[in-house]
């Protein structure tokens, strides 16, 4: 017989249970169907011959070899802090090495962030809807979730931090407007919260001024990164290539401290080789290429919006995003994104059902659609088939 393993598990352990989504993905991946599914770049504009000339590089260097296959320090390799620490000064952070922590994707500075700050019961103030990979990485802490707009509110706040995707919000395509984004730093001051800025989607930018991250208001209004009260995470994912799972956080040193013994404890550090291989690539891939990706992104954006446009029936609603990857489309009342995929899916269309991105009180009426993934043509034809569906249910309900 075997052993009752989840008796033996502990409650930390319990308590993770699969992501709909990536249980989701599984099936609609299917070759055939048109997928609106996922939330990850097209692999076409990957640059793969940089990638593959930089792994040769390095491993021909004799001075670099040895290294790149060698344990090494878990702050990560210094050269790749330093252009970060110029990456982030360039959007008005001013920050020096040691407030930066490579991590395996940004999804592990998330992670460590909960396991640093989270006790059981511990008030996490999120968007809603908000990041699932959010939601996972917290769950094992036992947080209570509350609602984001409470620090910009007069009642008191109980809350160790509040998560924020300032631009282009996985799942809603969304943007913090300039005054709101004062506004929750001035919160975070009133409440004493701490902010989690997750600006994984920040660079992919296609329409519209740039905004000031929440970490560069605070600086400004702190004059230094060791008094500001932001924790931010940042990718290579979205705008280099999502596979080599490097990602970056920034905050003040006694955070980044802290956060690297954490790490040191789960995985060591980031792989040696890897880290030089982005330094390499990040120094020589030209402002052409975040250009090119923005470019077709944006195409590929406005597509599904004017595709959406001339679809769907009355009393459906979509947001207009600036940038990201997706767009958050509300139906009317009564219908369930979640029965719709399933009749989607025999049309030969997928999208994520919207209640999976919401903590509690979920709003079933919502579906998130992707627009990176699929060209043009695709993403007309997906939406012509979504729309006749949503136009059928309507009328039905
Ligand atoms: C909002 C958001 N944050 C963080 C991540 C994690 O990305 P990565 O770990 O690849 O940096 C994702 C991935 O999809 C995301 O959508």
């Amino acid at each position: 017989m075997s052993l009752d393993w989840e008796a033996r598990f502990s409650p930390y352990g319990r308590r993770a249970t699969a992501s709909e989504i990536r249980e989701l993905l599984k099936i609609l991946d299917r070759p055939g169907i048109i997928s609106f599914a996922g939330g990850i770049p097209d692999p076409t504009f990957f640059p793969t011959a940089l990638i593959a000339e930089a792994h040769r590089r390095v491993l021909e260097d004799p001075a670099r070899a040895g290294a790149s296959l060698q344990y090494s320090i878990s702050e990560g390799f210094p050269p790749l802090r330093e252009w970060l620490a110029g990456h982030m000064r360039a959007k008005g952070v001013a920050c020096g090495i040691d407030n930066i922590l490579i991590t395996t994707g940004s999804q592990q500075g998330i992670y460590l962030t909960g396991r640093l700050l989270l006790s059981p019961g511990d008030g996490v103030l999120t968007a809603r809807p908000t990041y699932l990979g959010v939601l996972q990485a917290f769950t094992g802490n036992e947080p209570r979730y509350g609602a984001l707009s409470a620090l910009t509110g007069e009642a008191p706040v109980d809350a160790k931090f509040a998560y924020a995707m300032p631009d282009f919000a996985n799942p809603t395509g969304e943007s913090i407007p300039p005054a709101e984004r004062t506004a929750l730093v001035s919160g975070a001051h009133a409440h004493d919260v701490v902010l989690l800025e997750d600006a994984a989607y920040s660079d992919l930018r296609y329409s519209g001024a740039p905004r000031p991250s929440l970490l560069a208001l605070d600086l400004e209004r702190r004059g230094s990164i060791e008094d500001t009260r932001v924790i931010y995470t940042g990718t290579f994912s979205k705008t280099i290539i999502p596979g080599l799972r490097v990602g970056w956080v920034v905050a003040p040193t006694p955070v980044i401290r802290k956060l690297v013994l954490l790490k040191q404890a789960s995985d060591l550090h980031t792989s040696t080789l890897t880290q030089m291989v982005l330094a390499e690539v990040a120094a020589r891939l030209r402002q052409s290429h975040l250009a090119m990706l923005c470019e077709n992104y944006g195409a590929r954006c406005d597509t599904m919006l004017r595709a959406l446009a001339l679809h769907m029936p009355p009393g459906v609603t979509w947001t207009t995003p600036e940038g990201g990857m997706f767009i958050w489309v509300t139906l009317p009342e009564g219908l369930d994104g979640a029965q719709l995929l399933a009749e989607a899916i025999e049309l030969g269309v997928a999208f994520v059902p919207g209640a999976a991105f919401f903590a509690g009180d979920r709003k079933r009426n919502t579906l998130r659609l992707n627009f990176s993934l699929c060209d043009p043509d695709t993403i007309r034809e997906g939406i012509a088939r979504l729309g006749q569906l949503v136009a059928r249910k309507t009328q039905q309900s």
